[in-house]
């Protein structure tokens, strides 16, 4: 087996493991995959300023996100269908989490359900919202979330519609897979992946099935998600959410210093500057181009993270160099999980502190919270 370094390494041995419908639901973006790609390229665009002949001895990674200290300012993004990644994905990437010291967003679209993390982790965690239509079932949801003792909300704002996602289509994305002949024959070269999904009864959206009216199974439940994506959301929704929400808020999603006002005007705590990975608005700017207008326009008002593309440490610190309070991350441990587990995530975790402390130590910082531009090179 390949020995892993890096998230790269990760990435291969996911892809060894999980079926080629779920592995391409992470490897991909929408349409021509343009911002998909741009997220990462723009990120190694960033070129940093070597320091030499200073003290760095000692160094400090760790960074507040929401009032909180972490040892490096890292989140898990809100990701679907982890669980079918791996058998009870969100339990592991949760307690992995848990383990290292950072938090774990629990998507809406998971397939362990919230009451399910909150019994298997001992640790707070976050909870993603999509505000679908069905406002009743919404409100539930909050109140789970709020039961499940979710600490903070992360409302995700950029899906008013699903982008379009051709790899999606063409492999017939469907949770369990659907038994066409072509999905057959990639299970059949599965059989880890089979053997641990047929011990595990956690196979569905956990967070909806059974908690909606008429969605028992997953016809039922596929019609219900596909009508439920919400094209009439407003910022007027979102106050009200706030207003119901009295814990900490983040707003997801966000490209241009505009919104992020609004987002500000609305109380929120912390927003993401996001394109969803590139998976919803193909030919929008990546995410490192959006972050330094969105930082001066309303930095020192509300925490401002950024997420897309973010695949090692110093990356990390490129995003605090610009600006960002913190950073979440999707992609990266989504491949940990699938390369090995809970393990797998906490070894995600681990190279990119590793990653940032090093990279610290070679721009001649010793203290996270100093970084600013001037570790990077005006090229
Ligand atoms: C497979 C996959 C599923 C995702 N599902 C959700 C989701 O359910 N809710 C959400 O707000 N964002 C979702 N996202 C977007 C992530 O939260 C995050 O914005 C994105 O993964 C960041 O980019 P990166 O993967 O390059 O780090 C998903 C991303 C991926 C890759």
């Amino acid at each position: 087996m390949t020995k892993i370094n890096c998230i790269e390494d990760q990435r291969v041995r996911a892809q060894k493991f999980v079926p080629r419908m779920f592995y391409e639901y992470a490897d991909g973006g929408s349409w021509a995959e343009d911002t998909y790609r741009a997220n990462e390229k723009d990120w190694k665009k960033i070129k940093f300023n070597q320091k030499v002949g200073v003290d760095v001895g000692t160094r400090e990674t760790s960074m507040n996100m929401l009032g909180k200290k972490l040892i490096m300012p890292v989140a898990l993004s809100p990701v679907g269908l982890i669980g079918m990644h791996r058998a009870d994905g969100e339990i592991h990437a949760a307690r992995a989490a848990e383990r290292f010291g950072v938090p774990f967003t629990l998507s809406t679209m998971s397939i362990c359900s919230l009451e399910d993390v909150a019994k298997n982790t001992k640790e707070q965690f976050w909870f993603q919202l999509y505000v679908m239509r069905d406002r009743e079932f919404i409100g539930r949801l909050i109140e789970r979330a709020r039961n499940a003792n979710c600490s903070t909300l992360v409302v995700t704002v950029d899906l008013p519609i699903l982008g379009n996602r051709y790899k999606d289509r063409n492999n017939g994305l469907s949770t369990p897979p659907k038994m066409t002949l072509k999905n057959i024959l990639n299970l059949i070269t599965k059989p880890s992946w089979c053997f641990e999904m047929s011990k595990t009864k956690r196979r569905n959206f956990g967070n909806v099935v059974g908690h909606v009216k008429g969605v028992n199974d997953m016809s039922s439940l596929a019609d219900w998600v596909s009508s439920q994506f919400d094209p009439t959301l407003t910022w007027d929704d979102l106050a009200e959410i706030r207003k119901v929400w009295d814990r900490k808020l983040v707003i997801k999603g966000i490209l241009n210093p505009e919104d992020a006002e609004s987002a500000v005007s609305i109380g929120a705590d912390a927003i993401v500057v996001s394109n969803h990975g590139g998976r919803q608005l193909d030919g929008a700017i990546s995410t490192v181009q959006a972050l330094c207008p969105i930082v001066d326009r309303v930095g020192g008002r509300v925490e401002v993270w950024v997420d897309g593309g973010i695949r090692s440490g110093q990356d990390i610190l490129r995003a605090i160099a610009l600006g960002a309070n913190g950073v979440m991350i999707g992609r990266a441990y989504l491949y940990g999980l699938g390369a090995s587990g809970e393990e797998g995530v906490l070894q995600t975790l681990n190279i990119m502190l590793n990653e940032l402390d090093s990279t610290m130590a070679l721009c001649g910082s010793s203290n996270l919270r100093d970084v600013d531009k001037s570790i990077l090179c005006d090229l």
